[in-house]
């Protein structure tokens, strides 16, 4: 058991860390995750600080983040998340992003369970960068070919679904991520109650389009 020798100290501005567990806990109260699943990294200089692996979110402190260097190295007095991996290589690829939020929400992974992304069928599909949110191909987590498929499946995208696992979030910062994760998980839920009348028609790319012109300096969270 991790336990404090130390009173934590008195703090009067909110540090990275504390915002990405204040995230954590969000995404689970919120229902966006539950248990330990999910994980979330905020860039740090040229590297990211992340959660640690399989620790309670309520239980989460501080000290308990690990920073990662720019060569992948942990350091750090947990072990950082089992997908580290896809955290360093989106924020490595991405100069557009700074937050990256995993969630195991039930809708959005109930269509990644099928291998189904969310086609056009509401205009707020746009947010997340195009006329699709797509589902990356199932591959083992924290694993590299997990992070490469993830990688792929963002390309244009701040949002992607994984097969058999759960989404991804990217955000310019976390509480822009940790919206969009929200908001797939909602397009995910009206998405599925739909397929209970059948397959909805689809927004044309033109459309699309129109609506992400028409956003621009919207989605400005
Ligand atoms: P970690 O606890 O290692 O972050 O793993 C949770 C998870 O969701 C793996 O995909």
């Amino acid at each position: 058991m991790h336990i404090r020798k130390t009173p934590p100290p008195r703090r009067d501005f909110v540090t990275p860390e504390d915002s990405i567990i204040a995230a954590c806990r969000a995404m689970n109260a919120s229902g966006l995750n539950q248990g330990t699943s999910g994980n979330i990294s905020l860039r740090q200089g040229d590297g990211m600080l992340i959660t640690p692996t399989s620790l309670a979110y309520d239980r989460m402190e501080p000290a308990d983040l690990v920073t990662v260097g720019p060569d992948g190295r942990a350091s750090g007095e947990r072990r950082p998340s089992s997908e580290w991996r896809f955290h360093h290589d989106i924020l490595r690829h991405r100069p557009d992003v700074n937050a990256v939020v995993h969630a195991h929400p039930v809708h959005a992974t109930a269509l990644a369970l099928h291998g189904r992304g969310i086609p056009a069928v509401h205009y707020m599909v746009a947010i997340a960068g195009g006329a699709d949110i797509r589902c990356a191909p199932y591959a083992r987590f924290g694993t590299q070919g997990l992070s490469d498929v993830a990688l792929a499946a963002l390309e244009g995208r701040t949002a992607c679904l994984l097969a058999h696992h759960g989404i991804i979030a990217l955000g310019r910062t976390l509480e822009q991520a940790l919206w969009l994760a929200e908001e797939i998980e909602v397009l995910a839920r009206m998405y599925l109650t739909s397929l209970q009348l059948g397959e909805p028609p689809r927004l044309s790319d033109d459309e699309i389009e129109g609506v992400r012109t028409a956003m621009r300096g919207y989605a400005q969270v």
